[in-house]
């Protein structure tokens, strides 16, 4: 029976069907970016080097999307989508580009760049390192070098103090693991070779690497400013769930890939950054895992025929749950199909919501990624923005999937209009047509706005 001055109650069923599934409030919406595959020319760093030599021109970084210079425009575009948060990376190799000799006109860049994120009142997460080394360290052997993670702290030490004012959240590291599959497993990346020595050299380098950072920025900030690392986390599966062989390879790369870092680094995590990416699929004989080859099967997937497989982040977020929070600081898609992306947004999007409903502590969602950037050593045809850049102009055109995202950040939820779509096509609606025109409006005064200034 309602009770008298209370509305009657709806059948659940019918209240959910209708209602936006919220976020918490206060929770980190942005896009995420790395120094390397948004500015260009980074000419001072080992994958340029390596690009010149070991790769074919149209793979290589070059002006990659010239945000170095455009920074402010791209500022604005995100302030113009309603994010509230961005995360990207300062380059060492600009700030350092010979040993023990610092830049500062460089650091002066970035401190004009994160105080203009700033300005327009963003949460700023800052990677310290993301994959590029300057050329000199390299050439001493890079992280296989123990003197590395000295060379790390003394450049953290120089500009941190300088840029502190501006960034909220740190990352140390970006995705350890994967820097060491790229370069000893897959061996793709710079540097790449065939040696366990080095692997665990490298792990071991990085792990005190990133406790040495840790121990520093806290000296600094005592009373807050967390710190933490991005760190890939994948979800695992066997295709037959009697194979002894595949629940072993299992339970070992969930161990390897998810977990080692962190029993190396434990007690110097303010948060758990997840880069949530792929859902592997062990099968019996060699146990081959089957990522890149969903393509054509009945899974649906991203252009590099990664599966998409939102269930996956529901798992490792409620895998992970500890008792400090969890950022999503990066979970993307590359598809030249923009539909795709809408419905990998919103279904992901759902997967996290249904977490927190169990009681992740997950505080913020950085898309992968802002803009079609240079991805390694695959060059610039995964595409994986919100933002589509025309290479030959920079001219960026904004996706509907952008759109989509700004309708969940002003929900700070995912509506019923847009959750009713998933599994089947999510057309830019007129909504969205609309909100595009505001947006370019936005942009447009602001532009006219920064030129007056200046
Ligand atoms: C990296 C990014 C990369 C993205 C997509 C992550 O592993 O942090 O630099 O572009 O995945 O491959």
């Amino acid at each position: 029976m309602p009770q008298k001055g209370t509305a009657p109650q709806k059948h659940p069923q019918e209240r959910h069907d209708h209602e936006t599934l919220k976020f918490p409030d206060g929770f980190l919406w942005g896009a995420a970016t790395s120094a390397h595959q948004v500015e260009g020319n980074n000419v001072n760093n080992d994958w340029w080097a390596w690009e010149q030599t070991q790769q074919p021109p149209h793979l290589r970084s070059g002006a990659a999307c010239n945000q170095y210079n455009l920074f402010e425009q791209d500022f604005d575009l995100i302030k113009s989508l309603n994010h509230n948060a961005h995360r990207l990376s300062i380059e060492w190799s600009r700030i350092e580009p010979r040993e023990g000799e610092f830049d500062e006109r460089e650091i002066e860049h970035y401190v004009k760049l994160l105080k203009y994120l700033k300005s327009l009142k963003f949460t700023v997460m800052l990677t310290l390192w993301h994959f590029t080394l300057p050329k000199w360290v390299a050439d001493k052997g890079g992280w296989e070098n123990g003197a590395t993670v000295g060379y790390f702290e003394r450049f953290a030490r120089r500009v941190v103090p300088e840029i502190a004012t501006y960034v909220d959240l740190w990352v140390t590291l970006n995705e350890p693991g994967v820097y060491i599959y790229e370069t000893y497993i897959d061996r793709v990346w710079p540097h790449s070779k065939k040696s366990w020595l080095g692997q665990i050299k490298t792990f071991l380098n990085l792990t005190s690497a990133h406790k040495r950072a840790y121990k520093y920025l806290h000296s600094l900030f005592p009373a807050g400013k967390p710190v933490g690392i991005a760190n890939n986390i994948l979800s695992f599966e066997s295709y037959h769930k009697h194979s002894f062989k595949e629940q072993i390879a299992v339970s070992l790369n969930d161990l390897f890939a998810n977990h080692l870092f962190y029993m190396f680094t434990r007690g110097t995590h303010d948060f758990l950054g997840i880069n949530y990416y792929f859902h592997i699929r062990f099968r019996d004989k060699n146990l081959t895992a089957q990522k890149q080859n969903m393509v054509g099967q009945t899974h649906d997937a991203s252009d590099l025929g990664w599966e998409v497989y939102p269930e996956g982040i529901f798992e490792v977020l409620t895998d992970l749950a500890d008792d400090i929070p969890i950022y999503i600081t990066e979970c993307g898609i590359a598809s030249t199909n923009d539909d795709r992306r809408n419905r990998f947004l919103i279904s992901y999007l759902q997967e996290v919501a249904r977490a927190i409903k169990s009681g992740v502590n997950v505080r913020g969602f950085f898309y992968w990624s802002l803009l079609d950037n240079f991805e390694w050593h695959l060059g610039f045809e995964p595409k994986f923005g919100l933002v589509e850049v025309d290479l030959k102009t920079q001219a960026r055109h904004i996706r509907p999937s952008a759109l989509v995202y700004t309708d969940i950040i002003q929900h700070n939820g995912i509506p019923h209009s847009l959750l009713r779509f998933i599994g089947h096509t999510v057309q830019a609606e007129e909504v969205l047509e609309k909100r595009q025109k505001e947006i370019e409006k936005e942009i447009n005064s602001s532009q006219t706005k920064n030129k007056s200034d200046d």
